[in-house]
């Protein structure tokens, strides 16, 4: 070892190290090309064979009434519009989402007579409003209650369907035409019904 050259002791140090490992090219073994080939082959053959622009196909097959929409009696347009969202998004804050209401302010829709009875009268409420005295449940109310004639007449459809099928209430849904019919007999209109006798009329 030679003392007075620091350097040569260094680079004897250096020759003492491992190689730093180098990255290589080592071929995929071929049985895994073999599977990869036959795994794309499979999965180009399925996409072929798969159903498409089926629109009640989620993929699993399964359909509209597997998944169970409600109201299955309602118009195809009616089905479509989800009555149960336009409750939450637009009546829940009032009438609550267990349709409950609050005692004196905002009157239940749970049993209520003109939820579940007339489906024209319904409509009309909806479609107008009330401003003025109504009795639901034996109760009275002296509130406001906003049209709901910017909604369309499936989203109306729907809601109305909704608000007679949940709960427990037990009536039949309401169709689109219905509504559309509706909103063209009443179409003279243009103020909130303001008591019992002027919603009954009809007009
Ligand atoms: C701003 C609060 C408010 C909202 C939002 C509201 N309502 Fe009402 N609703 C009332 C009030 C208040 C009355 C009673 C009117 C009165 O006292 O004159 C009423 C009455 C009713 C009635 C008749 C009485 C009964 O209880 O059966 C129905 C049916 C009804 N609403 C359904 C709906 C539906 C469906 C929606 C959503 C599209 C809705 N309401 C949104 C406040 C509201």
């Amino acid at each position: 070892m030679n003392e007075e050259n620091p350097q040569s002791e260094y680079s004897q140090q250096i020759a003492r190290e491992k190689w730093e490992p180098a990255e290589g090219m080592r071929p995929l073994p071929w049985l895994n090309t073999i599977l990869l080939g036959a795994m794309l082959m499979w999965g180009a053959f399925y996409i072929t064979i798969s159903p498409t622009g089926v629109e009640s196909s989620y993929g699993d097959r399964r359909t509209l009434s597997t998944l169970g929409a409600p109201n299955s009696s309602a118009t195809a347009a009616a089905k479509q519009v989800d009555g149960k969202q336009i409750y939450i998004g637009n009546c829940a804050a009032c009438h609550q989402a267990t349709g409950l209401g609050l005692a004196g302010v905002f009157p239940p829709l749970v049993n209520s007579e003109w939820v579940v009875e007339s489906p024209v009268v319904l409509t009309n409420i909806l479609l107008h409003g009330i401003q003025g005295q109504i009795k639901v449940k034996g109760m009275s109310y002296q509130g406001v209650m906003p049209a709901w004639n910017s909604l369309s007449d499936a989203e109306i459809a729907a809601v109305m369907s909704y608000i007679r099928s949940d709960w427990g209430n037990k009536a039949a849904p309401i169709t689109e035409d219905d509504v559309k019919k509706q909103r063209e007999l009443t179409k003279a209109r243009t103020e909130p019904y303001k008591n019992e006798e002027e919603i009954k009329s009809g007009t």
